[in-house]
């Protein structure tokens, strides 16, 4: 192993290779730099590599190892470290105690599985961390606040239910706009203590010495640990525990320990179920109507509380139960008002002694439960303790990880985040929970309230995940839009159309819930809002239902809800496609591409585009499925399904036709992201990057210079080349043959391509960076590939659009991030017949490790720069390398390459 030791001082890192000959070169900390710079800019100037680097200073904080007092704030350097170098940073002390190897594993072992954070931080950097830490199980969703905290600018402790969508309307410039939050529910995660009648103990920087907040992703436990010094000199050391069942999913259980240091007093602990919540998480919704809940019951029996209530629109039931475990000796009393059960226990605290209080908690709806709510929630028991619960949380845990874990060796912080992408999918769902439920995954899962919990095309970009490790959970994600389709076909009847035309943001009903004006933060306007036009939601519907089906082969599906649902898109694309004389070509008009830059053409803002690239291609390839389908495969589901679509003949013949003629725009190889896209002016956005640095949101900048992005080829994510992203390179250039615009170099057309669309993209949504990663990975620039995975895998890790974790983590750059490690740097793409591999694993790592499961066969894989095992639990054919082989159930074979 090769050591790095280091030491930092108020100006210096001091290294070497070797602990006694530390003093001799170090790196001068450059003022003009943040520390992450130095760090970086550090590691770049050393000239050998390390595996792991020592810190020589000593430690002087309790609660985290490296943790240093720099230019007056507090740095994580051990983790700062961490996520620079890419390996694991020990304390000199630990070898002293342990040695070095042990040492290492221990770092190894236990900061790819936790995310931490170290003091208290506040508003949007503290909102964004509450929002990662959130622990869930796919019906419930609990932010990882202090238990002590109530919503306010620093701290945002809120809990959601999958599906609890309400309406509420608020008048705008003259308007009554509408709109349909997933709704805050009552609060029974507030715990606290006061002492000697005092105030109660509320979060603040006085008198919180220190703080960690640790989320261990292999249980599901969030722990946070509290050292308190009071104004008074008291002293208390505080440990709150969370878990979210993942079996018994209405259940979630949470334990909070009091420690008085250095004195004695009489003690009380509070808690509370405060029904009196709002939806407040997001800054700029604030001044719009956010009370959702109306209070029903409020009651106690001896230690339980029980509150009812309900959302005033949707009118969903809502019963939330708690039952608390307390020390024998504290005195338990209540205290109700009209929107909040109190409860409190008195208790005579001796120093040096540490209370437990334990609150299980219980959240039913009347959208899962179909029984008297009131019935329920009354007879409903939990399990003994928080011991018990949590032993069983473990296990359900540890099955999660033996089919989810992507395990990478060589990088710690890759390693971290692929698990929290894992763990981050998994509590926002799960099929212990959505068996049950009618719901699919929101854009931000269950963790915040950006976009207001409503469902998008961002559902591609998990489901491959889903469909690779649990494809039941997919099923059940996907009738979520089966139960919907008639709303979808409500919809396209309002717009004079045939089929089913899905709303581009789904809620409780799926009809749409886009909003029609959007606040611009620069200029504090509302802007109306076009992006409904994106039709291509449909499509994202449609390419979910045939990627299960493909790896799935779930036949009784596709008999009884998939056909229908492709069906009824097909009838509405080919309704929306247009013969056009003069060019002999089928135009597809009045949409929006992804790229929400662009909501039409300049001057005309509510025509929408023509011809967008991505949803030309995509409905081409739909027809195409279909088509195929139609003619040659599931003949006895074809004959059950054709009926109730009143799909006809005629419209067999009228996909094989369009399919074949959709109208592309092309200037030289270079594909136009739609019709007269090429006429819009070249932008300067270098100029714009001097002037505001970050210039992701080129729609904002622009809007307030009185401008739009209309105007320009500028784009806020890929666009023309997701067809790429979706498609095998062979299906997507039969595409092209088929569409009569053949590609005669494709090595040559996907890279012109690629640099040309990058060189106008801004990356304003998070999903614009992995896509281009992986486009980029396709023309081995193995290097700019690198740098834009990163950051999509640190999208809310950093926060890199600067507050928006604050609102909620990104599910959908997760999902991909993880389909982008399994499918192009382990190369096993499942889009086909059989599994298709050939690995392109990046220098920067040195293996990485899956399960998947494809068309009922269990696989394993252990990929390295040479070398592949694969074992599947059943005897089947791969092709690897463009190569068919045969593999024996259960024996690993190794392949070199
Ligand atoms: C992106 C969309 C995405 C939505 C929800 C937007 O910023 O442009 O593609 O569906 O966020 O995540």
């Amino acid at each position: 192993m090769k050591p790095l030791y280091l030491k930092l001082t108020d100006d210096q890192i001091i290294y070497s290779n070797n602990v006694n000959t530390l003093g001799k070169a170090f790196y001068e900390l450059n003022p003009k730099l943040n520390f992450q710079e130095n760090l970086q800019t550090f590691k770049n100037q050393l000239d050998a590599s390390c595996d792991v680097i020592i810190i020589t200073n000593p430690n002087k904080y309790i609660l985290k190892k490296n943790i240093f007092l720099f230019n007056k704030v507090i740095i994580d350097f051990g983790t700062e470290l961490e996520n620079i170098f890419h390996i694991p940073v020990i304390n000199f002390d630990d070898i002293m105690s342990s040695g070095l190897k042990a040492a290492f594993k221990k770092e190894l072992n236990y900061t790819t599985w936790h995310l931490d954070y170290y003091g208290l931080d506040h508003s949007k950097r503290q909102y964004g961390q509450e929002s990662m830490q959130t622990v869930g199980n796919g019906f419930l969703g609990l932010r990882g606040s202090y238990f002590e905290s109530k919503a306010n600018d620093d701290n945002y402790p809120a809990t959601y239910a999958a599906g609890v969508f309400n309406q509420l309307s608020t008048p705008i410039n003259g308007q009554n706009v509408i709109n349909e939050d997933l709704v805050n529910l009552p609060n029974a995660q507030y715990l606290t203590f006061s002492i000697d009648d005092g105030p109660k103990f509320k979060i603040n920087d006085k008198d919180i010495q220190e703080s960690l907040r640790s989320l261990n992703m292999k249980d599901g436990c969030l722990t946070i640990t509290l050292l308190i010094k009071l104004a008074d000199g008291k002293e208390l050391k505080i440990v709150e525990k969370r878990i979210v069942d993942l079996n018994n999913y209405h259940d979630y259980y949470l334990q909070y320990s009091i420690k008085p240091l250095n004195f004695s007093a009489k003690m009380t602990f509070y808690t509370e179920i405060d029904g009196s919540v709002v939806n407040s998480n997001v800054e700029r919704y604030r001044n719009l109507a956010n009370k959702h809940l109306e209070i029903d019951k409020i009651q106690n029996n001896t230690d339980d509380a029980i509150l009812l209530a309900h959302t005033n629109q949707s009118k969903i039931n809502i019963a939330v139960k708690s039952h608390l475990n307390y020390p024998d000796s504290g005195i338990y009393s209540t205290d109700n008002t009209s929107e909040i059960a109190n409860q409190k226990v008195e208790f005579n605290a001796s120093e040096g002694t540490t209370y437990t209080f334990e609150k299980n908690v219980a959240i039913f709806t009347s959208l899962e439960t179909k029984n008297d709510l009131e019935l329920t929630i009354n007879d409903h028991t939990f399990l003994a303790n928080f011991q018990e619960a949590f032993a069983f949380n473990s296990q359900a845990w540890k099955k999660v990880w033996q089919q989810e874990d992507v395990v990478v060796a060589g990088d710690v912080t890759a390693q971290k985040l692929l698990r929290l992408n894992s763990y981050s999918m998994t509590t926002a769902a799960q099929i212990n929970a959505n068996k049950d439920l009618d719901i699919s995954v929101g854009s931000r899962g269950l963790t915040g309230e950006g976009y207001r919990g409503h469902i998008f095309w961002d559902e591609l970009f998990d489901m491959n995940f889903y469909v690779l490790h649990d494809p039941e959970l997919v099923k059940s994600l996907l009738m979520y839009r089966y139960n919907r389709l008639r709303a979808a076909m409500d919809y396209a009847a309002d717009d004079d159309y045939q089929g089913a035309m899905y709303p581009w943001q789904s809620g409780l009903y799926g009809d749409e819930q886009s909003q029609e004006l959007h606040l611009n933060p620069i200029t504090n306007k509302w802007d109306p809002d076009n992006s409904r036009k994106q039709r291509h939601v449909s499509l994202a519907v449609a390419y979910n239902v045939w990627n299960y089906y493909n790896s799935s082969q779930d036949e009784k599906f596709m008999a009884k809800y998939g056909l229908e649902m492709l069906l009824e898109i097909a009838k509405f694309w080919i309704d929306k496609s247009q013969y056009d004389e003069t060019s002999g070509k089928y135009t597809i008009a009045d949409v929006m591409g992804p790229d929400e830059f662009h909501e039409g053409y300049p001057g005309k803002d509510d025509d929408g585009l023509k011809n967008n690239a991505y949803t030309n291609i995509m409905v081409s390839w739909l027809f195409k499925e279909l088509h195929q389908l139609l003619e040659n495969e599931l003949s006895d589901t074809v004959s059950e399904n054709l009926h109730p679509t009143n799909f006809t003949n005629e419209d067999i013949k009228k996909l094989n036709e369009i399919r074949q003629s959709l109208k592309l725009d092309f200037k030289a190889d270079i594909l136009g992201q739609f019709e007269g896209y090429f006429d819009l002016k070249e932008i300067d956005l270098e100029k714009y990057r001097q002037q505001y640095g970050n210039i992701s949101r080129m729609d904002r900048i622009l809007k307030a210079h009185n401008d739009t992005p209309d105007n320009y080829q500028v784009a806020k994510q890929a666009d023309t080349l997701m067809a790429l992203f979706n498609l095998r390179e062979t299906d997507f250039l039969q595409i092209m043959n088929d569409l009569n615009y053949p590609i005669g170099n494709p090595n040559k057309f996907i890279t012109d391509n690629i640099k040309y669309y990058l060189a106008r993209t801004s990356h304003g949504s998070t999903l614009s960076r992995i896509v281009y990663s992986m486009l980029l990975l396709k023309i081995h620039d193995n290097s700019a590939a690198w740098k834009l995975f990163y950051e999509a895998l640190t999208s809310d890790y950093y926060d890199i659009q600067g507050g928006t974790t604050a609102e909620g983590i990104h599910l959908g750059v997760m999902g991909a991030t993880l389909n982008v490690v399994t499918s192009y740097f382990g190369g096993v793409d499942y889009r086909g017949d059989m599994l298709e591999i050939s690995p392109q694993l990046l220098k920067q790592w040195n293996e990485i490790d899956f399960k998947m499961i494809f068309k009922k066969i269990n696989f394993a894989f252990q990929i390295t720069h040479e070398t592949i095992m694969i074992n599947a639990d059943q005897d089947t054919e791969i092709m690897f390398l463009g190569k068919k082989l045969p593999l024996t159930a259960n024996q690993t074979i190794e392949l070199t390459f």
